[in-house]
């Protein structure tokens, strides 16, 4: 019998997935093949993709060309530093008129929180959310998920620390959703100014705490944020060097962790701030395996929303 149909237009969030949808999303990227031996096919042969990348990235918009591409499908990668939105047209007439040129789906990167759902309310086509703003980020939690699960055989009864940027960081509340949603147990942790109260309201069953001396020895993986600069963090925290001392993960702290614990960062990473190149580079460093399943995983959030009923 086939599989229903994927019961979502859009991937806007985690927030408004199921479990049963992230466990069909990380099982469809499974059977999609190791990193390293990629399959190829030609399901989206007549599928046109915009990715429509409106803030830098590295490794998103490139893992997602890779996942367009190992899928056949057609794609324009749009410039924005060459584009009319220079002359001042709008975002949402700039999307429209891509929209008009026969798009499928559009893959978006914006700096505003919310950018893709108000898209997804005056466009037909699919949307990808690639990070809007301190929003969310979910195929980055997506992938976050299948390294874990790779690494650990399971998600649900993890410790898993999410540590740094809090505030600011859409990848902490895209893997707030995530992880509580499949029974991990989150600690969120942060200098009381990145840290924000209601954070609790919202995940009643995660640890808020900005002690993360008195939680290491009890986790199982350390998620690594970064201080976002560009969002004002800097002006959030007394120095670097304090930051440093109660919240950076080098080898004397992660040597009171668990000996089986894990470290990932969703990058790009500030080496000596919240991670010293030595733990970057250690075997317990998941972070280029999160990289590597960032295709896979990207290849089954576009193939399932394809795959949906209201395609
Ligand atoms: N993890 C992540 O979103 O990285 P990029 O900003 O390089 O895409």
């Amino acid at each position: 019998m086939p599989p229903p149909p994927f019961p979502h237009h859009h991937l806007l969030g985690i927030e408004s997935l199921t479990s049963e949808d992230i466990y069909r999303i990380l099982d469809l990227a499974k059977s999609l093949g190791a990193p390293s031996e990629p399959k190829f096919s030609h399901v989206l042969k007549d599928r046109l993709i915009i990715n429509l990348f409106l803030e830098g990235s590295t490794r998103t918009r490139t893992s997602f060309e890779i996942a367009e591409r190992r899928l056949g499908a057609h794609i324009v990668n749009f410039d924005v530093e060459s584009s009319s939105s220079k002359k001042g047209e709008t975002l949402l007439d700039t999307a429209l008129n891509l929209e008009a040129t026969g798009a499928d789906m559009m893959v978006i990167r914006h700096s505003a929180p919310g950018v893709p759902h108000f898209l997804s309310r005056h466009l037909g086509c699919h949307l990808i959310n690639a990070g809007d703003g301190s929003h969310e980020h979910p195929t980055q939690a997506l992938l976050d998920a299948y390294t874990l699960r790779e690494h650990f055989g399971k998600i649900e009864g993890l410790r898993i620390a999410i540590v740094g940027d809090i505030r600011n960081s859409r990848v902490a509340r895209s893997n707030a959703w995530l992880l509580t949603k499949l029974g991990a147990h989150v600690s969120l942790v942060a200098p009381p100014t990145l840290l924000p109260k209601e954070l609790q309201t919202i995940w009643p069953e995660a640890q808020l705490t900005s002690d993360l001396d008195r939680i290491l020895p009890h986790q199982d993986a350390f998620i690594m944020l970064r201080i976002q600069t560009e969002r004002g963090t800097n002006t959030l925290i007394p120095t670097r060097k304090e930051y440093v001392e109660f919240y950076q993960m080098n080898s004397e702290r992660f040597a009171r962790a668990l000996k089986t614990a894990v470290i990932m960062h969703p990058g790009p990473v500030n080496h000596g701030v919240e991670l010293t190149s030595e733990l970057f580079n250690d075997p317990r460093s998941l972070i280029l395996k999160q990289v590597a399943f960032g295709v896979p995983i990207r290849m089954a959030v576009i193939q399932l929303l394809f795959a949906s009923r209201t395609n």
